[in-house]
């Protein structure tokens, strides 16, 4: 075996590194051995000259390998995980769970928490009071075989090279690298045990990748590395130019994602949900068509059983279940103020992450990752991109803890949005990649 220097050399004169280079790799940074300045390089040599699909493989599960891998065996059935490149108002995981799961998916889910403009459905589900994102090993399986299904935080020895590495990535100006990214996230999911993951991965002003194709070329990538893995894999690409949905923050999320389990979802969050669940329940083999499994869902949402499932997921995991029955069981913002529009025309979304700013800066959405946020604070959206608005509609209502915070959101939201003469084009492209 070369030296860490030489491994360096290697990937900057454009080599491909082998699986014995990329394991002594993870494993001298994990055991402290290879100091942050010479992965550093390595990374931007990364970053400069790419991984093949190989490289990017063995890197994902060197990555996988450097913690606990979930064993979800004792589980009967097709585990099922659905995962997010993340977007602002994305509360799909919180409707399509329980739906899937109500027909007959298991779902053994671990999510994240939520940084910068976008949320993380960990802190949405803590705003359901008492509720805990932390199970052992053990009760988060046996959850999963008695409810169908389980929502936890990721734990602490998950794809552990995997934390170090991002860390170093932020620093070093090399996140945004395609086998990097892929391999980040797929090192996560392949640890958390399931047998099939439904890809969605987010493009456009709310969303990490900033254009259709580079969402594309990560998603087939994440495939690749979830196929050589043994995984079933399917990607779905969502446009992500505008908020899904109408609520953004934390709570008035979880709020929002009840109503869709009691048949009231907003129009874009139907169409988001109608390519994810059928993807979910076919990669579960409870159905073999999108039809035949659309059908299974509306039943469960027409029934109350998806509903019913997520309330039984709130009660194993100590929350209160009757928040679903009654909203004002959720901690509320003390302050609500209105935007109003200041001309007539159309609503136009200049910047969803814009947008997801606002709940930032409302104390709702983190700066770091340690930072303590407000679980009640948010917005809701009284009109959506190529809406017909007069001067003074409301556009949208702040849920704040002073004034300070509201008047800030208020002109963040603003700026975020114009109102315009032309109806801008009303885009939610949603589709499942081919194979
Ligand atoms: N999310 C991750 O988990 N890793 C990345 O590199 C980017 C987004």
């Amino acid at each position: 075996m070369s030296g860490f220097i030489d491994i360096i050399e290697k990937k900057r004169d454009k080599g491909k590194l082998t699986k014995e280079e990329i394991q002594y790799f993870i494993d001298g940074y994990v055991a402290g051995e290879i100091p942050d300045y010479q992965v550093s390089a390595l990374l931007m040599a990364i970053y400069l000259n790419g991984c093949d699909s190989e490289e990017t493989y063995e890197l994902t599960m060197a990555m996988a390998r450097s913690g606990d891998i979930m064993d979800l065996s004792d589980i009967p059935g097709i585990k099922v995980d659905k995962h997010s490149t993340g977007g602002v108002g994305d509360k799909v995981t919180l409707i399509v769970a329980p739906i899937a799961a109500s027909c007959g998916v298991p779902t053994a889910k671990m999510s994240g928490r939520g940084l910068g403009f976008t949320g993380g459905t960990i802190d949405k589900l803590e705003s359901i009071p008492n509720f805990s994102v932390t199970l052992s090993e053990e009760d988060f399986i046996s959850q999963v075989k008695n409810t169908g299904y389980a929502l936890i935080g990721q734990s602490k020895d998950l794809a552990p090279a995997d934390k170090l590495l991002y860390a170093l990535r932020d620093v070093t100006g090399t996140v945004g690298c395609a086998p990097l990214i892929a391999s980040s996230i797929m090192s996560k999911k392949i640890a958390a045990g399931s047998d099939a993951i439904v890809l969605e991965v987010t493009h456009g002003t709310g969303a990490f990748m900033k254009d259709e194709e580079s969402a594309v070329e990560l998603a087939r990538i994440m495939m690749d590395i979830g196929r050589r893995a043994g995984l079933k894999m399917t990607a779905v690409i969502t446009d992500m130019n505008e908020p899904l949905g109408h609520a953004i923050g934390n709570s008035v999320e979880v709020i929002e994602a009840i109503e869709a389990l009691k048949g009231r979802a907003d129009e874009d969050v139907m169409e988001v949900m109608k390519e994810i669940i059928p993807d979910m329940i076919i990669a579960g083999e409870r159905a073999t068509s999108k039809e035949e499994a659309w059908k299974m869902a509306t039943e469960v949402i027409e029934s109350g059983k998806a509903l019913e499932c997520f309330k039984k997921m709130i009660e194993a995991q100590h929350g209160d279940p009757m928040v679903t029955e009654d909203y004002g069981r959720f901690k509320s913002a003390p302050l609500t103020t209105g935007v109003h529009a200041q001309s007539d025309g159309y609503l136009r979304v200049k910047s969803c992450a814009g947008i997801g700013e606002c709940v930032k800066i409302l104390g709702g959405g983190r700066v770091t990752k340690e930072q303590e946020i407000d679980l009640s604070v948010g917005l809701c959206m009284k009109k959506k991109n190529g809406d017909s608005v007069k001067k003074g509609d409301l556009l949208c209502e702040i849920y704040s803890l002073n004034e300070e915070t509201a008047n800030e959101a208020s002109k963040q939201f603003l700026s975020s949005v114009s109102v315009v003469d032309e109806k801008p084009e009303k885009a939610r492209l949603i589709y499942t990649l081919d194979e």
